[in-house]
């Protein structure tokens, strides 16, 4: 593919942009300035790094991302009341069509999956594919087994006409919650949990099928997400 195909898909802006930038002596490849806009790279083998004002890219034929979510940032490139979570990622990745893989509320934290992957977040999204999703969550109130029981045998949700039922709910402690649901209705978890006869004060979301939130990554950090972690994605 040649350098400025590879900018392009890159998302570092328009064909004639990316031309400027290699025009410019801004890009490096293998740690030599490139000016060559035509120039061709191998990037089949997923090896390929390049550099732009010195910051380094590999290239990847679609963006997988993993970003741990903080408090007060929506799931969306036009937020109406707080920050857009694509703040918090550099713009080469909405440049390049990256979305959110469904959506946490506002004041929920934690695993974010982003991807420009129409497939894979249709997949990861889709209510037919039941992918468990597991959160803790904070409690006005003590649980207590009642409750628990309702989450797991199912609470009908305003609006729905079938149960809601957790894959599992458990108490962590007096006040802390830990429940796995399969699908990803509008705020789902909430929704339960006022059901059950409690409240949810505070929600976070720890694992994805069977991929945790990397402790190391702080709120507001993000990484790509490599085969190992699609892969224990899937086999959750
Ligand atoms: N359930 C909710 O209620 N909110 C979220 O953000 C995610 C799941």
């Amino acid at each position: 593919m040649n350098l400025e195909s590879i900018l392009f898909t890159q998302g570092f802006g328009s064909r004639r942009q990316c031309r400027a930038l290699i025009g410019a002596g801004r890009v490096c490849v293998d740690g030599a300035i490139r000016t060559d806009a035509d120039a061709d790279f191998a990037t089949d083998s997923g090896a390929l790094r390049f550099s732009v004002d010195g910051v380094e890219w590999p290239y990847r034929e679609h963006a997988y991302l993993l970003l741990n979510k903080p408090v007060g940032y929506e799931c969306s490139r036009d937020p109406q009341h707080h920050l857009s979570v694509f703040s918090l990622l550099p713009p080469q990745f909405a440049e390049r069509g990256v979305q959110c893989v469904g959506r946490l509320d506002q004041d929920t934290t934690g695993l974010l999956l982003l991807s420009d992957d129409g497939k894979f977040v249709h997949q990861f999204t889709s209510p037919k594919r039941k992918v468990p999703k597991r959160y803790i969550a904070t409690m006005r109130h003590p649980l207590d087994d009642a409750q628990l029981a309702a989450l797991r045998d199912g609470v009908l949700l305003h609006g729905e006409i079938s149960p809601s039922a957790a894959l599992d709910a458990e108490a962590r402690d007096t006040h802390t919650l830990a429940l796995t649901v399969l699908e990803g209705k509008y705020h789902q978890v909430k929704r339960m949990i006022a059901a059950s006869g409690n409240r949810c004060e505070a929600l976070h979301r720890e694992r994805i099928g069977g991929l945790a939130l990397p402790a190391a990554l702080a709120p507001g950090a993000w990484q790509w997400l490599d085969e190992a972690g699609l892969a224990a994605l899937r086999a959750g």
